[in-house]
């Protein structure tokens, strides 16, 4: 059966280094036989959670934006790619907006006990963590991987695997180390052939 796989990306630049390390990921994960679909957190309109806990009773968000299409694409896929960079110790403020909207996904799991993912699904879903820093300091990657295993946790698509890249400063430019996109390539290639196989 076709296989979905997601490339979220939650940096601003779509042609910048976390950019490109999730299209060589994704490239990989298609010649698995994936289908594969990139969503740029950065260009969809949408606001922060407000708390109206509309989804505390329904299976989706009252708030009328972007994100509307957002739950069943999360919902029906079989394969996450997330890609995005450090910024202020953790995960960019588009992608935790757009994380913390999935609150959808928290309240149907935990509080109606009614995942919106089936057990089913959830056995075979898996998320590949592709994540890079300005900085090579120790536990620079240490705040965003608690939201992201957060995030991955509510959504039911676990993480399988981590790529994290410190010293962007001094790489600057990702190109120059065609290892580093092979390695996200042999990732998204390995995430495939373990949902195809599936
Ligand atoms: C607003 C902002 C905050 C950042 N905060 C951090 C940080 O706390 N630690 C770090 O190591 N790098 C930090 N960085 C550097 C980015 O992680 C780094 O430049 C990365 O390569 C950007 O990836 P991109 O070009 O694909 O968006 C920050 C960058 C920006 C723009």
């Amino acid at each position: 059966m076709g296989r979905k796989v997601i490339g979220l990306l939650g940096s601003p630049l779509t042609e910048g280094n976390t950019a490109k390390l999730l299209e060589r990921a994704l490239q990989g994960a298609r010649d698995a036989g994936c289908e594969t679909e990139t969503i740029q957190v950065s260009t969809l309109s949408f606001e922060p959670c407000m708390e109206m806990m509309f989804c505390r009773e329904h299976d989706t968000c009252i708030m009328d934006d972007d994100m509307q299409p957002m739950y069943g694409k999360i919902r029906e896929m079989d394969g996450l790619i997330l890609a995005t960079p450090v910024m202020t110790m953790g995960v960019p403020g588009k992608l935790k907006g757009f994380m913390d909207r999935f609150q959808v996904f928290f309240m149907a799991k935990y509080v109606r006990k009614q995942p919106l993912v089936s057990k089913e699904q959830k056995k075979n879903r898996r998320t590949l963590f592709i994540c890079i820093s300005g900085m090579k300091i120790p536990g620079v990657f240490d705040g965003i991987k608690k939201s992201v295993l957060a995030f991955l946790t509510i959504i039911d698509c676990p993480l399988w695997d981590e790529i994290l890249i410190p010293d962007m400063d001094t790489i600057q430019d990702i190109s120059k180390r065609p290892d580093l996109l092979d390695t996200a390539y042999q990732k998204g290639l390995a995430l495939g052939k373990l949902l195809t196989a599936s």
